[in-house]
């Protein structure tokens, strides 16, 4: 147990050493990368995470918290709640698993679900569809870094320090869903927003595999692609 924890945390150290990432950006570069510029995406002016989940909290009367991906608690802690849980396979949180491990051993049920472990379409899609088979009604599941600017932020393999990862393919995907609500809050580099409701601006997007879906069509027109909204008009649709 000692030894895979060692060796988890030095493959971690490696891959997002400086060295490696400046190979992918390189590879994305010459190989992936269109040229497309900026978005432009400032969120400077706007509400932080910590101050979002905690203002949904208090004004929905939430009781339950889960966290996925807590590094090192800097919301996890900032959170007051009843009840919360953190779930980390290297760091932070109050339980020592992958959310996979977490997941298949669950049994309680959440208000508000907070998704920010590893930062990957294939794992975050497996993570939504967990959530939703714990969320109370009336309940929210929350998602990190849903707006990349560029195609540097989201790509795969992660090839620089500020990385969104290619998240926002699984809030487009859930936009197709007609039993989900989907919306992205533009502040802290996007919070995905999804409701288990009927979807009230449902995304016609033909796609059998939508880890596949381009940064090109994103980045044409992030507004619809996402249904971005501001974080005031999202408090008024709970
Ligand atoms: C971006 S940090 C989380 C930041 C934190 N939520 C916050 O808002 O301050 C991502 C964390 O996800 C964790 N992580 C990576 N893979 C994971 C997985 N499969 N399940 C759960 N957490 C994972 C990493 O160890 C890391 O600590």
């Amino acid at each position: 147990m000692i030894i895979k924890k060692f060796l988890q945390k030095k493959i971690i150290r490696f891959i997002n050493s400086q060295k490696v990432l400046k190979f992918f950006f390189y590879y994305h570069k010459f190989f992936n990368n269109k040229g497309l510029k900026d978005i432009g995406f400032d969120f400077s002016t706007k509400k932080n995470r910590k101050f979002i989940v905690q203002d949904i909290i208090d004004t929905n009367k939430y009781n339950s918290y889960l966290e996925i991906g807590c590094f090192d608690d800097e919301l996890f802690d900032f959170i007051k709640i009843n009840n919360k849980i953190g779930v980390d396979p290297v760091t932070g949180g109050t339980v020592r698993l992958t959310s996979d491990q977490f997941f298949s051993k669950n049994k309680e049920y959440f208000d508000c679900i907070f998704i920010d472990g590893l930062h990957t379409y294939n794992q975050v899609k497996k993570d939504i569809q967990n959530s939703l088979k714990f969320l109370n009604n009336n309940g929210v599941i929350l998602l990190h870094d849903c707006l990349p600017n560029n195609f540097y932020e989201q790509a795969t393999p992660r090839c620089q320090f500020t990385w969104n990862g290619d998240v926002w393919k699984a809030i487009v995907e859930c936009r197709t869903n007609k039993d989900l609500d989907v919306y992205t809050c533009y502040a802290d580099f996007g919070i995905g927003v999804i409701f288990k409701r009927s979807n009230r601006n449902l995304l016609e997007y033909q796609c059998s595999d939508f880890s596949k879906i381009k940064f090109k069509d994103y980045h044409k027109n992030p507004y619809h692609l996402m249904n971005i909204i501001e974080y005031d008009k999202l408090k008024k649709i709970f």
